[in-house]
């Protein structure tokens, strides 16, 4: 809410918890905040904003005390619904919900207090959008694809677009993801060990309920992925995290009570470090004696810049216990939902009667045409292009950073992003607030780590959808308001 709804300026003279006040009383006023969910605690504010706990609560005492917002016992402050704009509660009445408080009804949500990725939607309004996980609409296959799909509403190709495969996937592109894609990565499968999915995410939640039984500990990478954690948090599980050093995962002997473990081996996120081989070998064989399941989410294997790649620890012998998770998000669009998992077949075939009660399956025509898109070699032709453009990206932000910023920077040559250290008295959380008042879209680094608190120096830069001419002038700007921040 904070980064969004509210923005704090620390030169004003105006003391910041009466623009905190003012901001909220202004969203609360307009209807921006929805009087169903609960507010972020004042320990959960001060943190977004960066700003004294002290702070955020004497602002909420203000509104408790004006009647904006009003505290119920156990479950937190609230927007007082009297607050809520006329027009907004007519319309909740004309659709009968006037008087429903659903957030009653809600499930819990077990992750509700774990930090998320901020993201800023608008990144493509912005003239320097280091956003990460994003694509520049320009580097799209267009007319490829664009044939790919009309092709995959002819005869014979337009039964499997259409149909309803009700926990089946299109075989053509299992077929293609078998011959084409896979063996880049040195795995070698048949058919029946793959399920198509919505993206890595739904591979993860499907994991998750299948696998995972209230209270099993899940070993994840710290810094990590957040979304891996919501997921299996909400599927019940318990996190525990493990350090990353600039090999990938420590391996430690306390891994063998987790019953799953999540790694991100050929480009660790965030940092972007390569597990090495012999750390790879040393998870395997302890999933191997633990009977522990390894998660191998290989998002963007593809984007290396320097030597080759690794072969995914799904390549190597003994491996059986590993799933692996590919995503079409980064090399084409993460907009076309579209990935894969590779199981051993008795899983992939409890996967799909999970995935059948959930979503059926990923849409027919996006599989269909796919398929056709691998088959016509626009698979290898769009990764070796994207390869390239991204590449010279990489350089550019790389060197930029290296000019602009008042510390080394030395990234590893992979991944769509650059993870960023900064010195210990950088604050990335308020670093990133004043870029964006600049036009400089950046991710703070805190979120990715299970206590962020004390890791708020880390800053993350994408470089997949900012145009390259951009790339230099925007870290300029960012080295400008980095000076500003650190005083
Ligand atoms: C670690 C990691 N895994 C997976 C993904 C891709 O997810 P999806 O395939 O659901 O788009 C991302 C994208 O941000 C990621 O950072």
């Amino acid at each position: 809410m904070g980064r969004t709804l509210v923005s704090i300026d620390r030169d004003s003279r105006e003391p910041v918890y009466q623009q905190l006040r003012k901001a909220l009383e202004h969203a609360i006023a307009t209807g921006a905040l929805d009087p169903n969910r609960a507010l972020p605690s004042s320990r959960e504010l001060a943190r977004e904003l960066g700003i004294s706990r002290n702070t955020a609560n004497t602002a909420y005492q203000e509104l408790l005390a004006e009647g904006f917002i009003e505290s119920r016992p156990r479950r937190g402050v609230f927007v007082n619904p009297e607050m809520v704009p006329h027009m907004q509660r007519q319309e909740g009445g004309a659709h009968g919900g006037r008087d429903v408080e659903w957030s009653r009804h809600f499930r819990g949500r077990p992750d509700a207090r774990m930090p998320e990725i901020a993201k800023v939607t608008d990144w493509h309004t912005y003239p320097y959008p280091f956003v990460a996980g994003q694509v520049d609409p320009a580097s799209f296959p267009r007319l490829a694809w664009t044939r790919a799909l009309r092709d995959a509403l002819e005869p014979p190709h337009v039964h499997y677009s259409l149909r309803d495969g009700i926990d089946e996937d299109d075989p053509m592109l299992l077929e293609a993801l078998c011959r084409e894609v896979l063996p880049t990565r040195g795995i070698e499968v048949e058919p029946d060990h793959v399920l198509v999915t919505l993206g890595s995410q739904q591979g993860l939640d499907l994991l998750a309920y299948t696998l995972v039984t209230d209270g099993d500990s899940i070993g994840v990478e710290d810094p990590g992925y957040p979304d891996a954690r919501h997921i299996f948090v909400r599927a019940g599980a318990r996190i525990v995290p493990y350090p990353v050093d600039t090999s990938g995962l420590i391996p430690q002997s306390s891994m063998d009570d987790l019953a799953m473990l999540h790694v991100t081996p050929s480009h660790h996120s965030p940092t972007n470090v390569t597990l090495s081989i012999g750390r790879r070998k040393q998870l395997l064989s302890m999933a191997d004696r633990a009977e522990l399941l390894l998660v191998e989410d290989d998002y963007d294997s593809e984007f290396r810049y320097q030597g080759s790649p690794t072969p995914a620890l799904k390549a190597l012998p003994g491996s059986d216990r590993v799933v692996y998770l590919g995503t079409f998000s980064k090399f084409l669009a993460p907009g076309l939902r579209l990935g894969y998992l590779v199981a051993d077949p008795e899983l992939i075939r409890e996967l799909r009667g999970q995935r059948r009660y959930r979503v059926r399956h990923p849409s027919g025509h996006t599989q269909r045409a796919m398929a056709l898109f691998i088959d016509g070699g626009q698979y290898q032709r769009t990764v070796r292009r994207r390869r390239t453009q991204l590449q010279r990206k990489w350089r550019a932000l790389r060197e930029a950073l290296q000019e602009h910023l008042p510390w080394q920077v030395a990234p590893p040559p992979g991944g769509v992003s650059i993870w960023v250290d900064g010195p210990a008295e950088l604050d990335g959380v308020r670093l990133a607030e004043r870029a964006l008042r600049r036009g400089v879209v950046i991710e703070r680094g805190d979120v990715f780590f299970a206590e962020p608190g004390q890791h708020r120096h880390h800053i993350r830069l994408g470089f997949a959808a900012i145009g390259e001419q951009s790339i230099a002038p925007g870290v300029a700007r960012l080295g400008e308001t980095v000076r500003e921040v650190l005083g």
